[in-house]
């Protein structure tokens, strides 16, 4: 079936530059489709099967885009923020055109995987919490964790509001860089807001640093530095779409 849409408009989603910007691109020449120069923006177009060239350069279509950011600390999981900077800012403009949000989100103090898409499809499905999409995180704890709080975080815990928690898994990884604190690996199948730390904060413990090590198949790229993001694979789209049981 040929699906058409605004010549402008898929140049714009392409993140070749804004409508305005893509009407004098046309009108000056430098954009065809099929061989074709095509001077008015407006032209009705099937993006998946017309041949698009800006400056002789193909403009190979998408609909979706899936990012992995390592957040870094200090930026808010938000598409827009009045005064905070967010994690749409660390994106360069070409993938911002996509208008990709943060499914889910992390504290502005926590690091780590973070996922970026404009499939809402995908998103809600992450999200929802009739499927239970596992998440681990990497976190450094104020004073000792043992056995106790791996039996406690198994049975479920009381939060804060009353709100009993599914049961969580807790590895104790060892002792903390700083004496007297410990280093440990929690997976939650819910996503309950400030949940980690809350989760400690039932145990009477206060968590220091918190990462985000991986979401439902997704795991973290452990060579992007806080800060840095790129574009998932095909492979790893398609292990996130296994990932609701
Ligand atoms: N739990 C928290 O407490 N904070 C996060 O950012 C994520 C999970």
């Amino acid at each position: 079936m040929r699906t058409t849409q605004r010549l402008d408009k898929i140049l714009a989603h392409m993140g070749i530059g804004s409508r305005t910007e893509i009407r004098k691109l046309a009108k000056s020449g430098a954009v065809t489709v099929n061989g074709r120069t095509a001077r008015d923006s407006g032209l009705q177009v099937d993006p998946y099967n017309d041949r698009i060239e800006v400056r002789g350069n193909p403009v190979q279509y998408r609909k979706f885009v899936y990012i992995q950011l390592n957040k870094p600390q200090g930026v808010v999981s938000a598409t827009e923020d009045n005064r905070e900077k967010t994690v749409l800012d660390l994106l360069d403009r070409k993938l911002r055109a996509f208008e990709p949000f943060p499914v889910g989100r992390l504290d502005k103090d926590t690091e780590g995987l973070l996922l970026l898409t404009n499939d809402g499809k995908l998103a809600h499905e992450l999200l929802s919490p009739r499927h239970h999409v596992p998440k681990t995180y990497f976190a450094e704890v104020d004073g000792p964790v043992g056995e106790t709080e791996v039996k406690a975080f198994a049975g479920g815990l009381v939060l804060d509001d009353g709100y009993l928690t599914l049961p969580a898994r807790l590895v104790v990884l060892g002792q903390g860089e700083t004496p007297g604190t410990s280093r440990i690996e929690l997976t939650l199948t819910e996503g309950k807001f400030h949940q980690v730390k809350r989760m400690f904060q039932a145990v009477g413990k206060r968590v220091l640093y918190l990462k985000r090590l991986s979401m439902g198949n997704l795991v973290l790229d452990r060579t992007l530095g806080p800060g840095e993001y790129r574009e998932l694979t095909e492979q790893e789209v398609n292990g996130l779409l296994s990932s609701r049981s």
